[in-house]
């Protein structure tokens, strides 16, 4: 059955949206507050180590139940359903969306094509775990007889920022391996984290689910020629292993058959870290903890499939956000964790949020109308405070936040945990309630300074707190943005899980890149011409 394929612009509750959105685009959120004691209560979902706050949004309980039923009339249930259950809801590209069913338990019956895919997904995560275990533990070599000491992840896009993302973000649980990320095809990327590695005791792991990746084969190639300068060819099979679709491909590059770690079409490659695109994170914080990555993650897929939509995390963050893009206009969204440990966080989801929803046909094959995917930016607080918040603050344009924390510091430094906290808490404050031109005037402030310092807030945020940072718990939260993408991409009617736009560019790089060689010579409109000639000039 295919995706529901309904504009939500032609909904009623969309035009009571827009009529609605009329009569209180100007409320102050600070006067919601003042006339309702028990806003917050309303306004927040308590779920299992999850403490959402989404008070602190331009929204009153008739927005939340337009939104609501905006989400009845998409047929959001219906469209949640097909996901799970295996449907080719990836029409542009025929394919099942289930990056759900690898971190499902054994017990599930999954099926893609009338096949139950869940043994297959054991029989891969079984091989990681032995393998990790292997490693590790020092028990599977190099080809002098040393333990592994390095990991290196070739990927791109959703084969190295998800890998890279999960390893930074759980480097407290990490073990003795180092793990580096090659991904640029910037030969300085490559050339940098070679310098740092002994090629004796180091394990390379190619991941491309399509291995026709430019920037990861030619990487993967060089580092096998600079391995080549020091161990033989069949050395390659001790150091070299894949994770791909493309099994034909992985062998012809050299990898050792046994070296593989399958993947599927059913999963998309900004999804796939859950499968074993994964095995840099499990090799990095050891099997268990991956293990619950996973199980966080499926944690966060039953609360997602079975909760009503009022309380339903990703869902209302979808909508929240819904509601500031097609409604206010805001452009862009910033996620703020407050944790170090998150610095790439917004990373990641850049690709996840803007390379599935960045699309401008709906699914009736029409152009649209109505705005679609956000912009997503943001940097880990405090940093961030001391960087852009001031545009947040001040400026002119309303960027609505997800402000991530944790209740609770890894290293349990009390004080600094403190410090940290306070800060959280205070942002969100300060972007709700403003400071007024009283209030600056009490300060004892100079006349002609005043203006500058007066602050308008009503400022959207969600704040998000969690107990503490932990492979299970991180699982949740990454598992809660991936729904939201696909609660939004549903209400926005286009296709989520495909990425052509992202083809154009490619194609023409590869024919710029024959002209460097002086085979072939191609049309090109005069700005392009003349960069080509300036770069064959000064390279
Ligand atoms: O940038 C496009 C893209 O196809 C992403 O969707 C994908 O994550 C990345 O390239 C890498 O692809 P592959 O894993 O096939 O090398």
């Amino acid at each position: 059955m295919a995706l529901p394929n309904i504009n939500p612009t032609t909904t009623n509750s969309w035009k009571k949206l827009e009529e609605h959105f009329e009569a209180i685009k100007n409320i102050h959120m600070k006067d919601l507050f003042a006339k309702d004691k028990n806003r917050a209560n309303t306004f927040t979902v308590k779920w299992d180590d999850f403490y959402v706050d989404f008070s602190k949004n331009r929204i009153t309980e008739e927005t939340f139940k337009y939104l609501l039923e905006l989400a009845d009339e998409v047929k959001l249930k219906e469209a949640i359903e097909s996901q799970f259950s295996g449907e080719i809801i990836n029409q542009t590209e025929g394919r099942a969306v289930l990056h759900s069913a690898l971190r499902a338990p054994e017990s599930y019956n999954v099926k893609v094509d009338g096949e139950n895919v869940i043994p297959e997904v054991y029989q891969v995560k079984r091989k990681i775990e032995a393998f990790t275990k292997e490693v590790v533990n020092g028990d599977r070599k190099g080809y002098t007889g040393k333990p592994f000491t390095d990991v290196v992840n070739i990927g791109i896009g959703g084969s190295d920022l998800g890998p890279a993302m999960v390893v930074d973000s759980l480097q407290y649980y990490k073990n003795h391996l180092t793990t580096h990320f090659v991904s640029n095809v910037d030969g300085d990327h490559v050339n940098e984290v070679i310098k740092k590695l002994n090629p004796e005791t180091t394990l390379f792991v190619v991941v491309s689910k399509t291995f026709t990746t430019q920037e990861t084969l030619s990487n993967a190639n060089t580092i096998k020629s600079w391995f080549l300068k020091h161990a033989s060819a069949n050395d390659i099979a001790k150091h070299f292993v894949a994770v791909s679709t493309n099994i034909d491909s992985v062998k012809n590059f050299g990898i050792d058959p046994n070296n593989i770690f399958p993947m599927w079409d059913w999963v998309g490659g900004r999804f796939s870290l859950w499968s074993a695109v994964g095995l840099s994170i499990s090799l990095a914080v050891g099997y268990n903890n991956y293990d619950s990555l996973l199980k966080g993650a499926h944690k966060m897929d039953k609360h997602f499939k079975s909760e009503d939509f009022g309380s339903n995390i990703p869902v209302v963050l979808a909508l929240m956000s819904i509601w500031y893009n097609n409604f206010f206009g805001a452009e862009s969204e910033a996620v703020i964790p407050y944790s170090q440990y998150l610095n790439q966080f917004a990373t990641y989801l850049q690709q996840g949020i803007m390379e599935s929803n960045g699309k401008s046909i709906d699914r009736n094959g029409n152009s649209i109308d109505y705005e679609t995917g956000t912009l997503i930016w943001g940097e880990p607080g405090t940093n961030s405070q001391h960087a852009f918040f001031q545009l947040i603050h001040q400026g002119t344009k309303l960027i609505p936040a997800d402000f991530i924390g944790f209740t609770k510091s890894l290293h349990g430094n009390q004080d600094h945990q403190d410090k940290l906290i306070s800060n959280f808490l205070a942002q969100t404050e300060a972007l709700l309630n403003g400071k007024t031109k009283s209030d600056v005037v009490a300060e004892g402030t100079k006349e002609d300074i005043i203006p500058f310092k007066v602050f308008q807030g009503n400022k959207p945020t969600n704040t998000i707190f969690i107990n503490k940072l932990s492979p299970e718990s991180l699982g949740k939260l990454i598992a809660m943005y991936e729904h939201k993408i696909f609660v939004q991409g549903i209400i926005w009617n286009i296709f989520s899980y495909d990425q052509f736009g992202v083809e154009l560019g490619k194609q023409l790089a590869s024919k710029i890149l024959q002209e460097f060689s002086g085979e072939v010579k191609n049309e090109h409109d005069n700005s392009t011409s003349n960069l080509l000639k300036y770069y064959k000039e000064n390279a």
